[in-house]
C-alpha cells in the first residue's frame, strides 16, 4: 500500500518542556479524507505542522509519498498544500496577485486559466481584484484555500478550515473538498466539528494529549462503539421504574410519556427482549417505538471524555 503520509514515532517537546506529540503512528492513504478529531490542545496543529515540515519534530519520522519531510524537505513540501488555522494573509494584496505568487513560489509555471477556474470554485473570481483586508473572515479562509491549491498539491492539510464559516458556506466547501478527492487529492483535515468529520471524513483519528489513541475508518467506528437507542412511546406516563429495571440503561423522558433505552446492537444479548418483556410484566404498554444511532459526537465525548 501507497501511503499519502506516513509517521512514525513522531514526538515534539517544545522549548519550553511541553510534550506536544508523544510517539505518534499515522499511515494516511493515497485519496482519502481523514479527519483529525481531538479537544483543545490535543496536539493537531502541532502535528500537521511537523508533517509539513514547519515545526521541527523533536524525534520520529515523517514521509509525504515516500519523501523523507526532512532530508527531502522541498519535494516533500512540494506535493503539499497546507491552510492553516490562523488567518496570516498580506493584506494589502489582492486576492488574484496572492494567489498566483503563491504558486510561483512553488516553482510551478504561471497557469492564469487553474487560477481562474480555482478562484472560481471558492467563488473568489468576483473578489479577485479585491485587497483581502476588504474581505470577510469567511472569504479570507477562501482566500487561504486558494493558495494552498495555488501549485496543484496532492496532499491537502486543512487546520480547522470552517471554524468561523456559517452553515451554508461550510457546505459548500464540504462539497469543494469532495470534488477535490474525486479529483485523486488527499485531504486530511482538523475540525472541531463532528458533524464536519461525521459527514466528510473515510477515517478518523482521535489524538488527545498528543497521542494518536484511535485511528479508525468512520464506518468501523460507527459500528464498534456506536450505541443504540431504543425509545419507546408510552399510553401512559410512567414516573418511576419498577426496581429490577433500574440497573438498565434507561431514561424516563418527555413526563414519563416515554423510555429511552441505551444498549449495544452488536451484542448477541443486547437486552432489548428481555425489556419488552418485563414491561409486558409490569402492564407497562407501548404505542410506538423507534430506535436511532447514537452520532459521532457522543462516541467521542465518550472517547475524550474529559478535557486534554
Ligand atoms: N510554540 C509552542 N511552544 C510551547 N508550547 C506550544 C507551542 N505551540 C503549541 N504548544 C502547546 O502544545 C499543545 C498542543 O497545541 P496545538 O496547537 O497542537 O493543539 P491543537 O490540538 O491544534 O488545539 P486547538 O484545537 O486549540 O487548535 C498545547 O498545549 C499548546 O499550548
Ligand atoms: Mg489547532
Amino acid at each position: 500500500m501507497d501511503f499519502a503520509i506516513s509517521v512514525k514515532n513522531l514526538s515534539k517537546k517544545y522549548d519550553n518542556g511541553f510534550q506536544a506529540l508523544d510517539g505518534v503512528n499515522l499511515d494516511v492513504k493515497k485519496g482519502e479524507i481523514f479527519a483529525l478529531l481531538g479537544p483543545n490542545g490535543a496536539g493537531k496543529t502541532t502535528l500537521i505542522s511537523t508533517i509539513c515540515g514547519i515545526v521541527q519534530p523533536s524525534s520520529g519520522h515523517v514521509e509525504v509519498l515516500g519523501h523523507d519531510n526532512q532530508s527531502q524537505y522541498r519535494k516533500a513540501r512540494s506535493h503539499i498544500g497546507l491552510v492553516p488555522q490562523e488567518l496570516t494573509t498580506d493584506a494589502f494584496e489582492t486576492v488574484l496577485n496572492t494567489v498566483s505568487f503563491s504558486r510561483e513560489l512553488f516553482g510551478k509555471a504561471k497557469n492564469a486559466a487553474y487560477i481562474e477556474d480555482l478562484l472560481k470554485k471558492l467563488s473568489l473570481w468576483d473578489k479577485k481584484d479585491t485587497q483581502i483586508r476588504m474581505l470577510s473572515g469567511g472569504m479570507k479562509r477562501r482566500v487561504l484555500i486558494a493558495k494552498a491549491l495555488s501549485h496543484e498539491p496532492d496532499i491537502l492539510f486543512l487546520d480547522e478550515p470552517t471554524a468561523g464559516v456559517d452553515v451554508e458556506l461550510r457546505k459548500s466547501m464540504w462539497e469543494q473538498v469532495r470534488q477535490l478527492q474525486e479529483t485523486g487529492v488527499t485531504v486530511i483535515l482538523t475540525t472541531h466539528y463532528l458533524e464536519e468529520a461525521e459527514e466528510m471524513a473515510d477515517r478518523i483519528g482521535v489524538i488527545r494529549k498528543g497521542k494518536v489513541i484511535l485511528t479508525e475508518s468512520k464506518k468501523t467506528l460507527m459500528e464498534k462503539l456506536g450505541k443504540k437507542e431504543l425509545v419507546l412511546d408510552l399510553y401512559k406516563p410512567l414516573m418511576t421504574l419498577p426496581d429490577d429495571l433500574k440497573n438498565l440503561d434507561i431514561t424516563i423522558v418527555t413526563d414519563g410519556m416515554q423510555l429511552v433505552f441505551t444498549y449495544d446492537p452488536l451484542k448477541e444479548d443486547n437486552g432489548v427482549v428481555s425489556l419488552l418483556e418485563k414491561l409486558k410484566e409490569y402492564g407497562v404498554k407501548c404505542k410506538d417505538f423507534n430506535t436511532r444511532q447514537s452520532s459521532l459526537e457522543d462516541i467521542f465525548v465518550e472517547l475524550v471524555g474529559e478535557s486534554s
